[in-house]
């Protein structure tokens, strides 16, 4: 493992490694120290509460010492283009930040979200290849424009710890939120999914499709692994039978560039595309996941988020645990 960017670019016995690492790690079996002495940077370009935290923890818990930095905010402003004239916003060119940091650090964490702008940009993941590029030291990806691969294994993780070991009917499900988001979390969830052998469905209205060439990733992966893949419009139907209902909410691609038009789009779907306690009555007494932050009552009601079969405090935890087992894997 030299950069964790994607589950992709690990194959399954590999990610399974990970997770029993990780579940031994919360079972409190001691691991020793292995960052001692290591300083890890942390690069937000965008808010955090449980990555943050998690990676902050897990540094300071492996006996490294974590420096967060925020460019735009507490650093200096980024430009990550190559050859561009620099005499607009930005301070600093990523091939001096990232070279320098790398003088004084074991491995750099990057957290850089799409803009929702431009689709063909965005999704050949810029910001966070370029990190990738220019640096000599593993790059963990703390969510891209294309992927969140550190929630994805938390939500491996959780599956497993909750349901046991094997292929389980899950489902992902799209949920109507008042602005556009991002696409990294259902492409890393259905990609993981998809690698560890679940049967996938996705369920998401019209104009809601996920990138085309991740589809057909999605679709190997469950070919190749022992898993199955059905995409549905149909909201009420996604739920029967399933053991795992994942809900999120993304940003049509077709949209990037035109969020008005999203946001107008979208407003049809507001009262049947969300995850109550109806829906979840159909399911195969399913337990519920959601990667956080939620909004109550527009993604999931109370009644569903509140409930026993609800996971998303531990999946949430299990971030802490996978992203140490990450860690301990990547920074020798
Ligand atoms: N799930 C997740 O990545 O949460 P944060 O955005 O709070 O880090």
């Amino acid at each position: 493992m030299n950069n964790f960017l994607a589950t992709s670019d690990f194959d399954c016995s590999q990610l399974e490694t990970l997770i029993q690492r990780a579940i031994e790690i919360k079972s409190r079996k001691d691991i020793g120290k292995p960052l001692k002495s290591k300083s890890i940077a942390l690069v937000f370009f965008n808010p955090s509460l449980r990555t943050r935290a998690s990676m902050h923890v897990g540094i300071y818990e492996l006996g490294g010492n974590p420096v967060i930095l925020e460019p735009g905010s507490t650093s200096w402003t980024l430009e990550h283009r190559e050859g561009v004239v620099m005499d607009d916003d930005k301070t600093e060119h990523l091939k001096e930040f990232v070279r320098v940091l790398e003088r004084y650090v074991s491995a750099i964490g990057v957290r850089t979200f799409a803009e929702l702008k431009d689709w063909e940009t965005e999704r050949a993941d810029p910001i966070l290849n370029a990190f990738a590029r220019y640096a000599t030291v593993p790059i963990i990806n703390l969510e891209s424009a294309m992927h969140h691969p550190c929630q994805a294994m938390a939500d491996m993780m959780t599956i497993h710890e909750k349901l046991g070991n094997g292929k389980k009917k899950v489902l992902l499900t799209w949920a109507w939120h008042p602005k556009p988001l991002p696409m990294a979390v259902p492409n890393s969830f259905a990609l993981a999914a998809a690698q560890f052998g679940h049967d996938l469905r996705i369920a998401y209205p019209k104009g809601y499709e996920l990138d085309e060439e991740l589809a057909e990733a999605i679709v190997s992966q469950a070919s190749t692994n022992g898993g199955s893949l059905d995409f549905t419009n149909d909201i009420d139907a996604a739920f029967e039978d399933v053991e795992v209902v994942y809900a999120k909410s993304w940003g049509g691609k077709n949209f990037y560039g035109n969020y008005e038009a999203d946001i107008l789009a979208r407003s049809q779907y507001r009262a049947s595309w969300i995850v109550n306690e109806s829906k979840m009555e159909r399911t195969n007494d399913a337990i519920f996941m959601h990667c956080l932050p939620v909004r109550r009552n527009v993604i999931v009601s109370d009644g569903v988020i509140d409930s026993p079969r609800s996971v998303v405090i531990d999946e949430a935890e299990n971030r802490l645990h996978i992203q140490k087992a990450i860690m301990t894997e990547l920074i020798k």
